[in-house]
């Protein structure tokens, strides 16, 4: 086979085969096919698209590019959880807990944050003494004896994603649906889970702006799952303002904490129930997403997945008395308040400007190497819809560092506006695929 005479197919508009897909992933990772060549065709890709076979192919090469997890010495149905991800978006501390609780095992590899979004596993890092990284027979006893493991995502796990994600980042070709789909899903079917519930970010703080975008790409990946042969499902979530009110990574496991002993923001509580609820109907341990749901209710005021978190920090050297006691959890020491310029109503939080001020604080990276600040970040007093007078706190930034700080405030400031009537606020749920 001849890369040229590939890229050229493609770039003229024609459909590969399986077996020319696999030699431009398997050429591309193991280094005979170069960087130049790669951004050529991934170009060719982002103005022809690919077909439904072709995306399928694609994923699954990628898939088999690495590592595979091999999850089936676990009983029952494993149930993954993804979010295509947001600002202050904490639900996976609340759902594994949730749904492990009702008696679903949750076996996850979860991601680190970049840019303006966070990542699980630095949430989980700022519980003192959490470790993000078990040897394997640690991890299945972990799940096997607690029913929920989480844990950082290894290198081996489809590395081609990794080379062609780097590439794409620098390239202007990001912004595809096949290859978008097929880098989120080619890691998801390598982690080994038998159904994966999806969380489809759409707004101004998510990778799809409009709905519509969002749900092409809900569409296509719950597509390319079920011809793996895994249980899918979709939601399409609102993600025009944060998540809950705390954006930054110890100041969300108390947020997670907080819904979990039932104090939580309504907004969080609602989605983390939802998302629980439909991890416990395709775990089979509800006859439908009604009653899922319902068990997912009743776990949280129950207690039953504070108790449940308990175990899992526990079991994974975490401090357990973090759930009793937030003070536990570390806050950096310099705050700062940004008030409200008038009175009205809020009419909006944007939420990529909240993301990107809570980076300024220190709480997430610009680049991989990075190191982060788990006690900083952004905590909100009020949400969009609610009526404000001048000089009334809009929300408190924390930092360890003055000049952060400033920057951080300044930016924050920008992501509200004040309106003079009451907004119409969009839904926070906006379609499940089923
Ligand atoms: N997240 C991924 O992992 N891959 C993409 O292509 C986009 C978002």
């Amino acid at each position: 086979m001849n890369t040229v005479e590939l890229i050229t197919k493609k770039r003229d508009g024609g459909e590969l085969s399986r077996e020319e897909i696999r030699y431009l992933v398997k050429g591309f990772t193991e280094g005979s096919i170069p960087d130049y060549q790669m951004s050529a065709f991934l170009m060719a890709v982002y103005f022809q698209g690919m077909s439904r076979e072709e995306t399928v192919w694609l994923t699954q090469e990628m898939k088999v590019s690495g590592d595979m997890a091999d999850l089936s010495r676990i009983p029952g149905l494993k149930i993954d959880k993804h979010s295509t991800g947001g600002v202050g978006d904490k639900t996976t501390l609340i759902i594994g807990p949730l749904a492990a609780a009702c008696g679903v095992p949750v076996a996850k590899m979860s991601g680190r944050g970049l840019g303006f979004t966070g990542g699980t596993v630095d949430k989980l890092e700022a519980i003192p003494g959490f470790k993000t990284s078990l040897p394997e027979e640690e991890f299945f006893a972990q799940v096997e004896g607690c029913g929920i493991s989480v844990i950082g995502q290894t290198a081996h796990i489809a590395p081609a994603d990794k080379k062609i994600y780097a590439l794409r980042d620098v390239t202007a070709t990001v912004e595809n649906l096949s290859l978008i789909t097929s880098s989120i899903m080619s890691k998801k079917l390598a982690s080994g889970s038998d159904g994966i519930l999806l969380d489809v970010k759409c707004g101004s703080g998510a990778f799809m702006k409009s709905e519509e975008d969002a749900r092409a790409l809900a569409e296509m990946m719950v597509d390319i799952g079920r011809a793996d042969g895994k249980k899918m499902m979709a939601m399409i979530t609102d993600m025009s303002q944060p998540l809950g009110n705390a954006v930054g990574n110890a100041l969300e496991v108390r947020e997670a904490i907080e819904v979990l002993r039932g104090q939580g923001p309504a907004d969080i509580t609602e989605l983390s129930v939802e998302l629980a609820g439909r991890m416990v109907f395709m775990g089979g341990c509800a006859s439908s997403p009604e009653e899922g749901i319902a068990k997912a209710g009743a776990a949280l005021e129950s207690g039953a997945g504070l108790a449940k978190f308990r175990e899992f920090v526990s079991g994974q050297g975490g401090d357990p008395a973090v759930a009793d006691d937030l003070s536990l959890l570390p806050l950096s020491g310099l705050s700062r308040t940004v008030t409200a310029s008038r009175d009205g109503f809020i009419a909006g939080i944007d939420a990529m400007t909240i993301g990107l001020a809570s980076q300024h604080t220190g709480a997430g990276r610009q680049t991989k190497e990075d190191s982060i600040d788990h006690g900083a970040g952004i905590l909100l007093h009020h949400k969009c819809g609610d009526q404000i007078r001048a000089g009334e706190a809009l929300m408190t930034l924390y930092s360890d560092k003055a000049d952060k700080l400033d920057l951080a405030a300044a930016e924050a400031e920008k992501a509200v506006q004040i309106g003079d009537e009451a907004p119409a606020l969009p839904p926070l749920i906006h379609a499940v695929i089923e």
